[in-house]
């Protein structure tokens, strides 16, 4: 057994975790964490009262396969384990009990000040670290894990040893998460890697070796990586800025697909059968959405920016535009198609959250391309069977301005049959496994839909999950994402 002799633990090794932050992020991943370390406390906390309510309640705040087991199985404990995992807003006492802390808040783009609409805000990490350092009583290891601006750490050190109390010695860790939505429990209990990054000193090593324990409970040592604190801090924006970029180049390939009569699935998989490039992420679609990919890649620009390297903030920025020019592509298209007006024609909407499997909206490619149709004086019907309609009603609010009450232009449906009946065109925006007519089960009837709308009756498919050819044979025009569309010529 090792000792962490400079930190101090009460127990010889971390049996309290805190986390701020009740989210995304610090829920799913505290819930498998308390799972797999049945005698480590670990205890939640957020500054919203209905956030925490919802952890504690069967209907958790966020949607996520897998995510309830998990939660269940540590909040409530049972015949065979203890109930471990606590969701509160008492903060004070979670963090001066806690050994260790992580640090899971949002930091979105900065929407004023120098770097508004480019740079992260670190305002809510800031908080979150001056209450720890105004509260705690004992030494504590301080984990970031929202993702932030590399030296971010340098910072929080700063605050932590201005003002801490005196013979209080706080450690900062870096240990990005790593989870996608839709799939984050299957991330979090078989992950690629763990990264744990420290100062190299003697302290900072025994900290990151504490942390790595806690994660060895189950997950093998080889995929436990420890590195420098700015390393790591950097990886994960670079991480997702690779991502995103892998995104941006095969949406920008899709572009030159749907003019030459190429496809992009074809370019997609011929290109990942090479070892060196891989199949994954290289999924054409209507844009990548999500709270992570344009506010890291962002933020990576406007790192470079303030670094005086403007080349390499203009690399990543186009990433960006790309992004945006796919979006605004897609709309335009749609657009071209239905006759170059959409006034008071109905438009169904398939799928709102930003990609399958979650009820979350943030950047969801849905609201801009919404906004842009409703300004072409379209209805719109939505359906997405996860997203709230509260989420809706709130994501689509500011689209006020354009053409007086929302709720006269915009329904949102709990049927997806309702959504489509009488609409000249059915986007399909999120790539929920209802809407293929690929899958066997749980799929939607196309024949049904295609009975009840106005013709000519077409399909944009932002996400490459119909099947164009059995969709034209029931009468629809269909336009798929970098593919040559019903109008080409096929022979
Ligand atoms: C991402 C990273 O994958 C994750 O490692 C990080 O911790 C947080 O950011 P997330 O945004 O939840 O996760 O989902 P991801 O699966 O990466 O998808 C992001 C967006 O890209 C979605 O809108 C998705 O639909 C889109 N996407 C993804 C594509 O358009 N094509 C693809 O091939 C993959
Ligand atoms: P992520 O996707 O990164 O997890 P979320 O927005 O889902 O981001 O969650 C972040 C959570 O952090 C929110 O529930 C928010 O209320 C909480 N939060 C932000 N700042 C603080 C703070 N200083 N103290 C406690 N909780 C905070």
């Amino acid at each position: 057994m090792r000792t962490y002799d400079l930190l101090k633990l009460p127990h010889g090794r971390i049996t309290k975790i805190c986390c701020i932050g009740a989210g995304y992020v610090g829920g799913p991943t505290c819930a498998v964490t308390a799972n797999k370390n049945p005698d480590v406390s670990v205890t939640v906390v957020d500054l919203s009262e209905s956030r925490i309510a919802a952890w504690n309640s069967s209907t958790l705040p966020i949607y996520e396969p897998g995510l309830w087991e998990q939660v269940q199985g540590a909040r409530d404990g049972g015949a065979d384990r203890p109930q471990n995992l606590f969701f509160s807003t008492d903060i004070d006492k979670a963090i001066d009990e806690a050994e260790l802390i992580f640090v899971s808040v949002n930091t979105p783009t900065k929407t004023m000040g120098a770097g508004a609409g480019l740079g992260s805000d670190t305002s809510y990490v800031e908080m979150a670290i001056r209450k720890i350092a105004q509260v705690a009583t004992s030494d504590k290891i301080v984990v970031e894990k929202s993702t932030v601006p590399v030296r971010t750490a340098e910072t929080m050190r700063e605050i932590l040893k201005a003002i801490g109390k005196p013979g209080v010695h706080f450690e900062v860790l870096s240990n990005p998460e790593f989870l996608a939505e839709g799939t984050a429990i299957r991330d979090l209990l078989a992950p690629d890697r763990i990264l744990i990054g420290s100062l190299l000193n003697d302290h900072g090593l025994q900290a990151a070796a504490a942390l790595a324990e806690v994660y060895a409970r189950w997950v093998p040592r080889e995929r436990i990586i420890t590195m420098n604190l700015w390393s790591s801090e950097l990886a994960k924006l670079a991480a997702n800025a690779l991502l995103a970029q892998r995104i941006s180049s095969i949406n920008a390939l899709s572009a030159v697909c749907e003019a030459t009569g190429a496809d992009i699935d074809e370019i997609a998989f011929a290109v990942g059968t090479d070892s060196r490039i891989g199949p994954k992420m290289l999924k054409a679609s209507v844009g990548f959405g999500g709270s992570c990919f344009k506010k890291d890649v962002l933020s990576l620009a406007y790192i470079s920016e303030c670094l005086h390297l403007p080349e390499v903030a203009a690399y990543w920025q186009s990433v960006v535009d790309i992004n945006e020019y796919q979006k605004d592509r897609f709309t335009k298209r749609i657009i071209r198609c239905l006759y170059n007006t959409l006034n008071n024609k109905k438009v169904a909407v398939l799928g709102f959250s930003y990609k399958k499997d979650t009820g979350d909206t943030r950047e969801s490619a849905a609201i801009s391309i919404i906004d842009a149709l409703v300004a072409e004086g379209a209805k719109i019907s939505i359906y997405d069977p996860q997203v709230l309609e509260s989420q809706i009603w709130s994501d689509i609010e500011k689209f006020k301005g354009a053409r007086g009450d929302v709720k006269q232009y915009v329904t949102v449906c709990k049927d997806v049959y309702k959504a489509c009946e009488g609409a000249h065109a059915i986007i399909v925006l999120t790539e929920w496994d209802e809407f293929s007519n690929k899958q066997i089960r749980k799929r939607m009837d196309w024949q049904r839909v295609a009975e009840s709308m106005d013709r000519p009756s077409f399909v944009f498919d932002g996400r490459n999950i119909v099947d164009a050819g059995k969709l034209e044979e029931m009468g629809f025009r269909v336009e798929c994402i970098g593919k040559p569309g019903s109008g080409w010529f096929k022979g």
